[in-house]
This record gives structure tokens, C-alpha cells and sequence, in this order.
């Protein structure tokens, strides 16, 4: 067998733009053998990538691919000091913990949210057309889901620069000893949230109801598990819809022929953001899995105890899936595309990230006539955030 492939090899590049090197290994085969490169903590370490479609569909749904790396001895930073959360955990835990939030995010629930989410968006494009040119990320992308997430479970007076310099060192750590001091810190700061929780009278969001109960049978959550819990909605919440808005914007903004076709009819908006999800989704690859059993994948054999890792974003660009994947096009059909997962842990915030995004756009684009990118002033966009995590540019500077 060949050795593995060393992602450093690709330097820059691989981050700037990485389905170019996706591409290149499924031409290849749909699983490989690759060796992770910086900036992440695991550099150096060895994993399976699975790049097909029908594979990385396939592995998300088995069982065999487990979430609990305490089943090899091992705990996760974030399990360890902040407590156990359902992204890192199996069936039966999983789905207590799940069914104990679920029922706040169904697409029913989540709608009555929509009024709220367009005033939230209103009030951020108030401060932001005047100006004529901003930086749509700082302004638009970011505080719309942080402000929506943190309503939700009830936490107003978050310091949300501080918050989103920890939760973006936990998705795009700078190294092993920043992520350790990122994680460090969150678990202080949630343990003050939810002590200040406690502490004031209830109200009737979602980080209340889980302090007070439960689910219908009188389950209740340990310390730990709502700890795990708020860390888990707050971060997942907000760092990929940001890159969902931002990245969509993106698009459309250099596919000037596509933009022309929605600002023309608006009712192409739902399959233009479900597009902007498979060609360029927030989400690069699934978190870590493990065979739980050895098993196999696309023809490839994976040993016991060996770490999987799905790419989604390659899944998505897969042409004996979605024909000329490379092709921007908001009329196609793009439902199937993984951006939001799929099994067990398929995104619990997807009918919220989806209204968010449909809201931002359309408010976007009718108050900002000639919207465009920046670059003479401000810059080209970017820098891409470095990782296989999350795919996203820190900066959108456009004007309009
Ligand atoms: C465009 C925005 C979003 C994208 C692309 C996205 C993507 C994903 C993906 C790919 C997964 C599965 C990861 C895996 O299997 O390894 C996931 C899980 C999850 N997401 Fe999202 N997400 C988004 C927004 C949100 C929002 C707004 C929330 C919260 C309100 C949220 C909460 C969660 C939770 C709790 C899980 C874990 C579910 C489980 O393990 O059962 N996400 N998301």
C-alpha cells in the first residue's frame, strides 16, 4: 500500500482553496490515507479522509464509525473540562441528550423565530447601509447568529468579542496550548452563565427550561452535561451560519450572472441558499469518528480504533453526484448535499441556520442595490480560516 498522503504538502494553497485537492484525490479513490498538516494540534497525525459522496454519506450513518473516544480511553479537551456534549457521544447517551433539546428546533419551532430574526437583521442593516461599505462579516455575518443564538438560550449580556475569540480558537485552534487555554476559559465562562442562571428568576428560554427540567420523563442534565450542552448550541450556533452568510454573499458576489438571477426573482432565494450550502458549505469536513469494529469503506479496510474523517465539502463537489460540481448555479438541484451532516448527529440547528441565512440575503440584497466586493479599498476577502473544520473567510469587505 502507498504511504499517506501529507496534507502539509499543499502548504497554503490547501487552505486557500481546497477543493482543488479534493478534486485531486477523488479522481483517486473515495478513502485515503492522509497525514494531517498545521495549524492543527493533531498535525502529524495520520487519519482517514473519505472524499466520495456515496461513501461520506454512508459513513455518516454507521454505526460501526463511533463519536466516544472514551471507548479507546481516550477524552476529549472539550468532554474533559467542559463536560459531554452529543457531538461527542453514541447511542444511548446521544440520543438522551438530543431528545432533551430537540423538540426546541423543529422547523415548527424554530419559524415562530423568524420575526425576531428579520428585527434582528433589520436593526443590524439600520447601522450598516448608511455607511456605504463594510465589512459584511463584522457587520452582518456574524452578529446576526450570535445575537439569535444567544436569545435562545437566554444569555444577554454575553461579551461576545471575548466569546468569539475563545470559540474560534476551539474550531480553528492556533496551537495545542491556545486551544487548551480557549477551552480552559469557556468552561469558566459557561459555569458563570449558567451560575448567573441559576441565580436570577426563570425565564422561558432554552438554557432556563434545561436548568429546570428536562424532558417529559424527569430527565435531568448533570452540571457537566448543561455545561456541555450551552458550550456546544453556543459555538455550533454561530460559527458556521456566520460562514453560511458570509460564503453565500461570497458567491454570489463573483457569479455576478447568478446574483442578476435572484435579485430578479427572489423566489429562486430558498435553492439559491440550499447552493450556497453544497458549493461552499460552512462545515469542511465532519468531526472526528472511529471504528468502534474494524469495517470497510468504499474497498478500503479500517482497523479498530482508527479515526475517520468525512470531508463534506468534497462530498458536495462530487460530479457522479451533483454534475460540473464546480459550477455556481442556484437553479440546480442542490437537495442531498451534506453540509449539514447526515444520521444520528445531522445538524440540530439546520431549520435555524436556513431561516437566518434566507432572511439575511433577502434583507441583504433589497436594501443594498449595487452591492459588490471591496478590494480597492479594503482588501480582496479573507484570509480563509485555516483548518480542515470550518470553511470561511474572516473578512467580506463589500460596498453598495
Ligand atoms: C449553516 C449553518 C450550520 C451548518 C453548516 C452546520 C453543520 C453541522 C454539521 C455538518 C453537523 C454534523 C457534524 C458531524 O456529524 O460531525 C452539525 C451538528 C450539529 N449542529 Fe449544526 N450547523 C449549522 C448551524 C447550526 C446551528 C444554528 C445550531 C444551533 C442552534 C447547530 C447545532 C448543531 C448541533 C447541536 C449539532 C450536533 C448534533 C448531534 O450530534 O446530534 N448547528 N451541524
Amino acid at each position: 500500500m502507498a504511504g499517506p498522503i501529507d496534507l502539509s504538502e499543499y502548504g497554503e494553497a490547501f487552505t486557500a482553496d481546497p477543493h482543488v485537492v479534493y478534486a485531486e484525490l477523488r479522481e483517486r479513490g473515495p478513502v485515503h490515507r492522509v497525514r494531517l498538516g498545521p495549524p492543527s494540534p493533531a498535525e502529524g497525525q495520520e487519519v482517514w479522509l473519505v472524499v466520495g459522496y456515496e461513501e461520506a454519506r454512508a459513513a455518516l450513518a454507521d454505526p460501526r464509525l463511533a463519536k466516544d473516544m472514551s471507548k479507546l480511553g481516550y477524552v476529549g479537551l472539550d468532554v474533559e473540562r467542559i463536560g459531554p456534549h452529543m457531538l461527542m457521544s453514541d447511542p444511548p447517551e446521544h440520543s438522551r441528550l438530543r431528545r432533551l433539546v430537540a423538540r426546541e428546533f423543529t422547523a415548527r419551532r424554530v419559524e415562530a423565530l423568524r420575526p425576531r430574526v428579520q428585527q434582528i437583521t433589520d436593526e443590524l442593516l439600520d447601522q450598516m447601509v448608511p455607511l456605504g461599505h463594510a465589512d459584511l462579516v463584522e457587520s452582518l455575518a456574524f452578529p446576526l447568529p450570535m445575537t439569535v443564538i444567544c436569545e435562545l438560550l437566554g444569555v444577554p449580556d454575553i461579551d461576545r468579542a471575548a466569546f468569539r475569540r475563545m470559540s474560534n480558537e476551539v474550531v480553528a485552534p492556533t496551537s495545542g496550548e491556545a486551544e487548551y487555554a480557549a477551552i480552559v476559559e469557556l468552561a469558566a465562562y459557561l459555569d458563570d452563565l449558567i451560575e448567573d442562571k441559576r441565580c436570577t428568576a426563570p425565564g422561558d428560554d432554552l438554557l432556563s427550561a434545561l436548568l429546570r427540567t428536562t424532558a417529559e420523563d424527569g430527565d435531568r442534565l448533570s452540571r457537566e452535561e448543561l455545561r456541555g450542552m450551552g458550550y456546544l448550541l453556543l459555538v455550533a450556533g454561530h460559527e458556521t451560519t456566520v460562514n453560511l452568510i458570509a460564503n453565500g454573499v461570497h458567491a454570489l458576489l463573483t457569479h455576478p450572472g447568478q446574483l442578476a438571477a435572484l435579485r430578479a426573482d427572489m423566489g429562486l432565494l430558498d435553492g439559491a441558499v440550499e447552493e450556497m450550502l453544497r458549493y461552499e458549505g460552512p462545515v469542511e469536513n465532519a468531526t472526528f469518528r472511529f471504528a468502534a469494529e474494524p469495517l470497510d469503506i468504499g474497498g478500503t479496510f479500517i482497523a479498530q480504533g482508527e479515526a475517520v474523517l468525512v470531508g463534506l465539502a468534497s462530498a458536495d463537489r462530487d460530479g457522479e453526484k451533483f454534475p460540473e460540481p464546480d459550477r455556481f448555479d442556484i437553479r440546480r438541484a442542490a437537495g442531498g448535499h451534506l453540509a449539514f451532516g447526515h444520521g444520528i448527529h445531522y445538524c440540530l440547528g439546520a431549520p435555524l441556520a436556513r431561516i437566518e441565512a434566507r432572511v439575511a440575503l433577502r434583507s441583504l440584497l433589497d436594501r443594498c442595490p449595487d452591492l459588490a466586493l471591496d478590494a480597492d479599498r479594503d482588501g480582496p476577502p479573507g484570509p480563509w480560516i485555516p483548518g480542515m473544520l470550518i470553511r470561511g473567510m474572516r473578512r467580506l469587505p463589500v460596498r453598495w
